[in-house]
């Protein structure tokens, strides 16, 4: 798959199937995440490669259980349909995580990570971004979430479930495997919305 139209068509996958992922698949991935930018090239992520299925099934409990007072407290029928689809479908996929073929959890290392803010989580979503397209390019779907990333989403518990040491954080949950149905292309606004020429 050529680059571009790798990141032109690259979606949110939720719905996969039991197909299982091939290691040599899960290590070209995540070689891609490591080749990322990252600050002064501090390079401040591990990975935390889930494929068993007790364990997925106890993180599935742990995301849905949070997610779902999370949903409520966003008061969720007051938003859009194109939101509230997006929701249904993140309820579904967390529903299903005992049968996600593979479960990646981006984590920072807070010892190696910038100390500036603005640098800190910036030096991890390249990488994340990276593995996304490199699980893309071998057919592989992939859904980013912030699932364990927060107290309101299931941190505590995630962090134990997966003996994540003190001086690291979970940045991202990856759920990954092969598509289940057709994908639309991804719904963007024009760029020339964004452009800004010589000055805003
Ligand atoms: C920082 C971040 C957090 C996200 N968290 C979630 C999440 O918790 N659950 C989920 O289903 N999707 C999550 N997404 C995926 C977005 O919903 C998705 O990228 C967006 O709706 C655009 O849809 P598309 O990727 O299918 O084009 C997240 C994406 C980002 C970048």
């Amino acid at each position: 798959m050529d680059l571009l139209d790798g990141i032109g068509s690259l979606r949110s996958v939720r719905r996969f199937s039991l197909e299982r992922i091939e290691p040599r698949k899960i290590k070209k991935i995540l070689r891609a995440a490591t080749m990322a930018a990252s600050s002064s090239n501090s390079q401040p992520w591990h990975f935390v490669v889930v494929t068993k299925e007790q364990v997925k099934r106890d993180l599935g409990e742990i995301f849905l259980k949070t997610w779902l007072s999370h949903v409520q407290s966003l008061a969720i029928n007051a938003r859009s349909n194109r939101i509230r689809l997006i929701y249904k479908e993140s309820t579904s996929m967390l529903r299903h995580t005992r049968a996600i073929p593979l479960l990646i959890i981006a984590c920072l290392d807070m010892e190696k990570a910038s100390r500036i803010p603005e640098a800190m989580y910036a030096s991890i979503y390249p990488a994340v971004q990276n593995l996304m397209l490199a699980a893309w390019s071998l057919g592989i779907g992939s859904c980013l979430t912030t699932n364990g990333t927060s107290k309101l989403r299931g941190e505590v518990k995630s962090r134990e479930l997966l003996g994540i040491p003190a001086n690291v954080k979970i940045a991202a949950t990856i759920y990954l495997g092969y598509p289940k149905g057709e994908l639309s292309p991804p719904n963007r606004q024009l760029v020339e919305k964004v452009i800004h020429r010589e000055k805003w």
